[in-house]
């Protein structure tokens, strides 16, 4: 049994195919970062226009490289929930034409629990009951995954989300799009102990995360106080500003998450999403979880950021027969 699934939800156009078990034979993902990056960030008329283009060569090469013709595919899985509208509509409506005409249920799912997903994917095997922390560029949320299909909200962002952060703050810092990488790369040289930046609800009991702030006090840091513009950024300020700002980010995300686990009692922590492919984050989570004997799931970096093949949670609702409407619908927040 051969499942298609497309993911369009961002500035990535992506289809993948899997086996049942599941298991991944290919993952295609075609990135629209050369188009947004004159922009500063994902320009959504720009990236539905781009997904209009790519997604059927896209189709097409993930069938060649998993070796199948469009005629073996058993079911058709998407993304439809949350995104920007109009990128998720090309891909919901590219995934009611192929169920159509090929005859086969749909299935669909949500982006933030898929993300979540991926780890299962890369583990090979159960990760549930556990905590995930999903922590993209639209979302940083804490969840009680009971199973793939049961996630309850334990808390989220009440502003931005950290990889919204990490794309302010390289914009303040001058390095470009998109920003998580850049900071990254411009942390290595720098001092996290220089600026001593807000943990905001670190110390409080609710599992809910704020970064404006954050990012405000880098720009504080930049330009002075109240300022908008001016002041002076060398390398090395620049360095230890990015080391700082990762720093505080990677210490309230681990700091919630440890929160989560005890709050739960759970002893499993599935981390996704585009922000997991930070290195420093990834050692401190892989600290905490030693420390507390904790089983930690991430995924390699190709499945943190989207991609198609997380959508291989819709094999759990495949099983359960849990079909898709050919009316179904691209919706834009999390519900
Ligand atoms: O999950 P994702 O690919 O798309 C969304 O669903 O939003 O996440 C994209 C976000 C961007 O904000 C990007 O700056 C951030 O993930 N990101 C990173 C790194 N790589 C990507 N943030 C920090 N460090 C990284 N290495
Ligand atoms: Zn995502």
């Amino acid at each position: 049994m051969y499942f298609l699934a497309i993911e369009t939800s961002c500035d990535e156009t992506a289809a993948a195919v899997f086996t049942e078990e599941p298991r991944i034979l290919a993952n295609v993902i075609a990135s629209q970062t050369d188009l947004h990056a004159r922009f500063g960030g994902v320009v959504p008329e720009v990236a539905a226009r781009a997904h209009l283009q790519r997604l059927l060569p896209v189709i097409d090469e993930a069938l060649d490289q998993a070796g199948i013709k469009l005629y073996q595919i058993g079911c058709i899985a998407v993304l439809n929930t949350p995104g920007l509208v109009g990128a998720l509509l090309v891909g919901v409506s590219a995934a009611k034409a192929l169920a159509l005409a090929l005859e086969v249920p749909l299935v669909s799912a949500n982006h933030i629990e898929a993300h979540i997903y991926a780890c299962r994917l890369a583990a090979g095997r159960e990760i549930f009951p556990c905590v995930g922390l999903v922590i993209s560029g639209g979302h940083t949320s804490l969840f009680h995954c009971r199973s793939a299909l049961n996630f309850e909200l334990l808390g989220a962002t009440t502003d931005d989300a950290a990889g919204e952060a990490f794309d302010k703050v390289a914009n303040i810092l001058g390095l470009g799009f998109p920003g998580g990488p850049a900071v990254e790369r411009a942390a290595l040289a720098g001092n996290p102990q220089v600026y001593r930046f807000p943990r905001s609800f670190l110390k409080e009991e609710r599992l809910d995360f704020s970064f404006s702030g954050l990012k405000t006090a880098v720009l504080y840091a930049v330009h002075g106080q109240g300022a908008t513009s001016g002041g002076l950024l060398t390398p090395e300020k620049t360095a230890d500003l990015a080391a700082s700002f990762q720093q505080a980010v990677v210490d309230v995300l681990v700091g919630k998450a440890e929160q989560a686990l005890t709050h739960t009692d759970l002893k499993r922590l599935a981390v996704g999403g585009g922000v997991a492919a930070n290195s420093h984050l990834r050692q401190a989570l892989e600290r905490m979880a030693s420390n507390r004997d904790v089983e930690l799931f991430i995924p390699p970096l190709n499945l943190c950021t989207d991609n198609a093949a997380m959508a291989a949670i819709a094999v759990e609702k495949w099983r359960k027969k849990s079909w898709a409407p050919l009316d179904l619908d691209a919706i834009p927040a999390y519900q």
